[in-house]
């Protein structure tokens, strides 16, 4: 068997911090020899790097949810890797772990820490691309923030904007499994079709037609008893607008703000809320680690079972990342955007 030391470690280390789009520029792409393992270290080996709209603001220094990564560190990004050497009994070689591996093609771990790597189950029909997505962080986040924050009831009104993406998809089903009528706001016809045809949504508005905010209220005749938002700006404004007494917001994401380097694109009346008594909460999807293991059980059942669809757009190459985050930005996933880093 090669020496780890035999091996080469590519990765990308931030070098400057975006302004607007993230490019190759942004990161030295460098190479670096993998050192002996040390007594309880693993050497994990990265099939596939999760992209999120989190690395754009893991990049920046606005104010965040964890510390901005460091000018010179290897970038911060979820993702799925098979342990190739291990020193600890609790990482077997041959496994596939999940956690934080970074923007690199190996990582050298001891498997704690902050960010823990969690070995995961081998079960049959479960992929890797599901769980990189719709039984991982992505899918985790529709079930906590959809359950918990946006407390679902029967025949209510649920808007859901990015809903063609990772966790907007998921939401939409979930609303579907909980008899919700579904309302899912997304960039173009195709991308409308599959969430109808497809997700079995009851509406899904083309933000890009010029007629969407007719096309909402028409969608939302009972008002909007849940907003899961994931954009921010107008779409928000407008769902917002239309929210009933005593709904709830779930407060995801603001997508159409991250790559600004203001907050223009986000502002709300506070009004509303008060006299429609309307719940707004934000979220982060690890306030709820305890709890990981049994909602993604739920999920992967409900996927046996045909209820919740789900989509991956798969990018090759390691190399591509930087670029390929721009995706998430222009609408060019559907379903959960991964990066392809080797072969599993
Ligand atoms: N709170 C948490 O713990 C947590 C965890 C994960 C994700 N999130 C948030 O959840 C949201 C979705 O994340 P994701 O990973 O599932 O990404 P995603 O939805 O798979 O991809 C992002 C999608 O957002 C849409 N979009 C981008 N810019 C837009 C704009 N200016 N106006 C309207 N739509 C826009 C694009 O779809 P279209 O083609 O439809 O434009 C794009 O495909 C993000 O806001 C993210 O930050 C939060």
């Amino acid at each position: 068997m090669t020496s780890t030391t035999q091996l080469i470690n590519r990765q990308f280390r931030l070098k400057s911090r975006p302004s607007g789009r993230v490019t190759k520029d942004n990161f030295d792409f460098v190479e670096q020899n993998i050192p002996e393992l040390e007594k309880d270290q693993i050497l994990v080996r990265t099939i596939y790097l999760s992209l999120d709209p989190t690395n754009r603001i893991w990049m920046s220094d606005m104010e965040q949810y964890l510390p901005p990564v460091q000018l010179g560190e290897v970038m911060r990004g979820l993702g799925i890797g098979k342990v190739v050497r291990s020193k600890n009994s609790k990482f077997k070689e041959g496994a596939y772990v999940s956690g934080v591996l970074g923007w690199q093609e190996y990582v050298v771990s001891d498997g704690r820490g902050a960010w823990p790597l969690t070995v995961l189950p081998k079960l049959p029909g479960l992929s890797l691309e599901i769980m990189a997505g719709a039984a991982g962080m992505t899918g985790l986040t529709a079930f906590f923030g959809f359950f918990e924050i946006g407390k679902p009831k029967e025949g209510e009104t649920m808007v859901v904007s990015a809903a063609a993406g990772a966790v907007g998809s998921i939401v939409g089903q979930l609303g579907k499994i909980s008899g919700m009528r579904v309302v899912g706001i997304a960039g173009g016809e195709e991308k409308c079709a599959w969430l109808k045809n497809e997700l079995k949504f009851d509406a899904a508005i083309d933000y890009k037609n010029p007629d969407w905010k007719k096309h909402l209220e028409e969608a939302t005749p009972d008002g909007v008893d849940i907003n899961f938002e994931n954009v921010g700006g107008e779409i928000m404004e407008a769902v917002y607008k239309r929210m009933n007494l005593h709904s709830r917001f779930v407060l995801c994401g603001l997508i159409s703000g991250y790559n600004d380097t203001d907050d223009k694109k986000s502002r709300l009346s506070i009004a509303p809320a008060l006299m429609k008594r309307i719940k707004i909460e934000g979220f982060i999807i690890t306030d709820y680690v305890q709890r990981f293991q049994e909602a993604a059980t739920k999920l992967v059942m409900w996927m046996a079972a045909g209820k919740i669809k789900h989509k991956e757009t798969i990018i090759d190459g390691l190399e591509n990342a930087p670029e390929s985050l721009n995706l998430l930005f222009d609408g060019g996933n559907t379903g959960k955007l991964l990066i392809k880093v080797s072969e599993p």
